[in-house]
Formats: C-alpha cells, structure tokens, sequence
C-alpha cells in the first residue's frame, strides 16, 4: 500500500477522478466498484462533470456494488444504492444493465451473495474499486474479525456500525447487519484506492499506518496489496 497525502479534499478527488477516467479510456467496458458513504461523493460529483465535459464514452462501462444494509434499499435515503443513484447513476443516465447492485431487501440473501459472485466471475475481476475506511478500520461491510478469504457474504454489522449509521439516515432506523464483497474480491481488484479525510478519520488512519496486517483492523490487510494506494488529505494525516 502506498500512501499520499493531499492538500485537501477537492485535490484528492481530483485525482481520484482522475484514475477512474484514465481507467474506462483504457478499457472502455471497465468494471467499477464505488463505495457508498460520505468520502468518496466529491469524486461522484468530479466524475459526473468530468465524463460529460469531456465527451468521453462510458456506454460499456459497469459499476458493481460493494455492500449494502440488509433491510433497505434504493427507497430509503442512505442506503447505499440510493447514495450511488442519487449522485452517479442517475446523472449519468446509466442503463439498467450497467449498474450491478446488492438488493439489501432480497428475500434469500444468501442467494444474493451468489448472484454477485456470478457477477464478479462473469465480468471481473474489478479494474478500480474506490473505498472508504471505517471508524473501526472496517472495509465494505468487512469487519473487524472478519475472514478475509471471503466472497460475498452477509455480515453481523459491529457496534461502532451501528452506532455511527445514524449519519446517513434521516429517519431513526436500526438495522443490524449488512452485505459486502469479500476480501478476496476487493483484493482481486487491478487496482485499489481507498480514501479517507477529515480529522475525525486520523486516529483510524493512524491505527492502520501503523499496524501490521490484522483483521482486528480489517484495512491493514490492504497494506500488503501492491496495487492499493491510501490517499488522504492532511487532516487525516499523522497523529
Ligand atoms: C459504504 C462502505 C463503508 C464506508 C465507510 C466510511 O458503502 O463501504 O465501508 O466506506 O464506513 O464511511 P464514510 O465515507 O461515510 O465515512
């Protein structure tokens, strides 16, 4: 894992942008992995301006989900599918077959899971995943103990989860567990980002800078992935 530090946020999802547009000019029909959340919506919202500005042709390109709350779905401001929709998809006027999501409402979950990793096989492995860390280090809804030769899988959200989810939604809603891609997935990527900012996000980023590989933590265990780049502003820096 290699590490950059930015100025500021605008700076770094200026290159992230960036990464992401140099990606679908070299392959056109490239397989994106987004996260949901507050970090990455600047590069959301750069993407946007930058794809149609510059004309440039994402018709082939897919995007994948990477988790989702079990329970709620594009209905429910928050979820992570609606976040996505909300400020990619449908400004870029995806079609149907371009966005492969988790429905968080699926009555057989399980068979969720497999229908993703169909997906994945299908169509993967990933060319860029864009990931935030969570307050406990968590990556996806992968977290901390979690078994990192997992695929899709449907998780026991942990307490800090829980405790932090009620930022993203306007209605009090307590939901207890999630569904997320496996590390072995988001490790299969050609290439990972994974982003954070703010100084409410330098204690986490401090903990896996200087941790080695451990599930407790479960981003360290990108530390160990050459093609995995940190990028982080200087609010989020040092400790
Ligand atoms: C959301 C996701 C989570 C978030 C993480 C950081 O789809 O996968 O792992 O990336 O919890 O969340 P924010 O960006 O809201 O601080």
């Amino acid at each position: 894992m290699r590490k950059i530090v930015k100025e500021n946020y605008q700076e770094m999802c200026s290159d992230i942008c960036q990464e992401i547009i140099m990606t679908i000019k070299t392959k056109p029909d490239a397989l994106i992995c987004i996260a949901g959340g507050t970090t990455p919506l600047g590069v959301m919202e750069q993407l946007v301006l930058e794809l149609k500005s510059k004309q440039i042709d994402y018709s082939n390109v897919k995007f994948i989900s990477l988790d989702e709350w079990v329970g709620i779905s594009k209905e429910t401001p928050g979820s992570c599918l609606e976040t996505l929709d909300t400020n990619l998809f449908s400004k870029l006027h995806l079609k149907d077959e371009q966005v492969i999501f988790f429905d968080g409402k699926a009555k057989d979950l399980n068979n969720e899971c497999l229908k993703m990793n169909k997906e994945l096989a299908m169509f993967g492995p990933i060319d860029i995943i864009i990931l935030g860390i969570g307050m406990n280090g968590h990556i996806g809804f992968n977290e901390p103990g979690v078994d990192v030769n997992l695929d899709a899988h449907i998780v026991d959200l942990d307490d800090t989860t829980k405790q932090v989810m009620g930022k993203y939604f306007k209605e009090q809603i307590q939901l207890e567990k999630g569904i997320s891609l496996g590390f072995r997935q988001i490790k299969a990527a050609r290439k990972i980002i994974v982003m954070a900012n703010g100084e409410h996000k330098k204690t986490i980023v401090n903990k896996v800078l200087t941790s080695t590989p451990d599930v407790k933590i479960p981003a360290t265990i990108l530390k160990d992935v050459d093609n995995c780049t940190l990028i982080i502003d200087k609010q989020a820096n040092g400790e």
